[in-house]
């Protein structure tokens, strides 16, 4: 017997930035499964013509992929365009292309350093919903922007990307009290440690690489990593069935940021990264 799988988010239209790998391709991946037309971008262009190629040949929605430099303003300007023409309406904006630069102290980052992250990772999101929001309110849409747990908690060797991701949410709260008199919510998510494969790059040429990936497991409550699957249900669940949610911050953790644990940063401890 076939099973029938309701369609959570049908005909809706869905933009997702950095969709071509991690949580972004699973938000494409998930969203097409039910039954949106999903553009998403990316500077990645091979990864995003393999995956558009993968979703519209499994359906039910569709896809199409476009390449964009999200630190290029006219770049984003035209994945808006791009939308409209094609399907004449805009239901929700997921910004999630972001980078992490390597674990270094204050010292090492340059100011230039920090405004092109921040380029890259906050004022993208801004632009993003500055030129989709004449569309989402029309459709009284929603935004969801992919922030991260280090918001909340910092984290070593990552002041320049804990400080943009802060602005995330922030910039969240606040656009979600403009945007209430039009329909608009607006939502952050902020994953812990998701399994990706810029994840196990990372650690590749760390010390310890089987030690960094334990020492990730055990952050969690859980002693696991997130699936990218399970951040992508997160997103689709903001999108379309948060209809009461506006300017929160899902945290998808699996409980890092609980209980005291050894966090003591005056004493000599031996670290994966060393
Ligand atoms: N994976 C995690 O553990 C984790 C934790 C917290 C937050 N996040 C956030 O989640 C988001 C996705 O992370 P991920 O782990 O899936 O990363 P990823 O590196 O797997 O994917 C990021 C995507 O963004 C694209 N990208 C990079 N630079 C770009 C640019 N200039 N223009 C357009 N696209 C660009 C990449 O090509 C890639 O497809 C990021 O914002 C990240 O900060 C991830």
């Amino acid at each position: 017997m076939s099973t029938v799988c309701a369609q959570r988010y049908q005909d809706k239209v869905m933009i997702i930035t950095g969709g071509s790998m991690g949580i972004g391709k699973a938000c494409v991946q998930l969203f097409v499964r039910n039954g949106s037309k999903v553009v998403f971008c990316d500077i990645e262009v091979a990864g995003g013509k393999e995956l558009e190629t993968e979703v519209n040949g499994a359906g039910p929605g569709k896809a199409v992929f476009i390449q964009c430099d999200v630190r290029k303003e006219d770049e984003i300007k035209n994945v808006i365009e791009r939308t409209v023409e094609d399907f004449e309406r805009i239901d929700c904006l997921a910004n999630i292309a972001g980078r992490h630069p390597p674990h270094m102290p204050i010292d090492n980052f340059s100011s230039d350093d920090f405004r092109e992250l921040l380029n890259m990772n906050l004022i993208s999101y801004f632009c993003f919903a500055k030129y989709a929001l004449p569309y989402l309110r029309q459709t009284k849409g929603n935004i969801i922007n992919c922030a991260s747990l280090v918001a909340q908690i910092g984290q070593s060797a990552a002041v320049t990307y804990a400080a943009s991701k802060g602005g995330i949410v922030s910039m969240t709260k606040a656009l979600a009290i403009d945007e209430a008199k039009h329909g608009v919510r607006v939502n952050s998510i902020s994953p812990g440690n998701i399994w990706t494969e810029s994840w196990a790059l990372g650690v590749q040429d760390v010390a310890d690489p089987k030690g960094a990936i334990e020492a990730g497991k055990d952050c969690q409550l859980m002693g696991k990593f997130g699936t990218t699957e399970e951040a992508a249900q997160a997103f689709l669940y903001l999108a379309a069935e948060a209809s009461f949610c506006t300017g929160i911050d899902l945290v998808l953790s699996g409980g890092a940021e609980l209980n005291y644990g050894n966090k003591n940063q005056c004493k000599e401890k031996a670290s994966p990264y060393a």
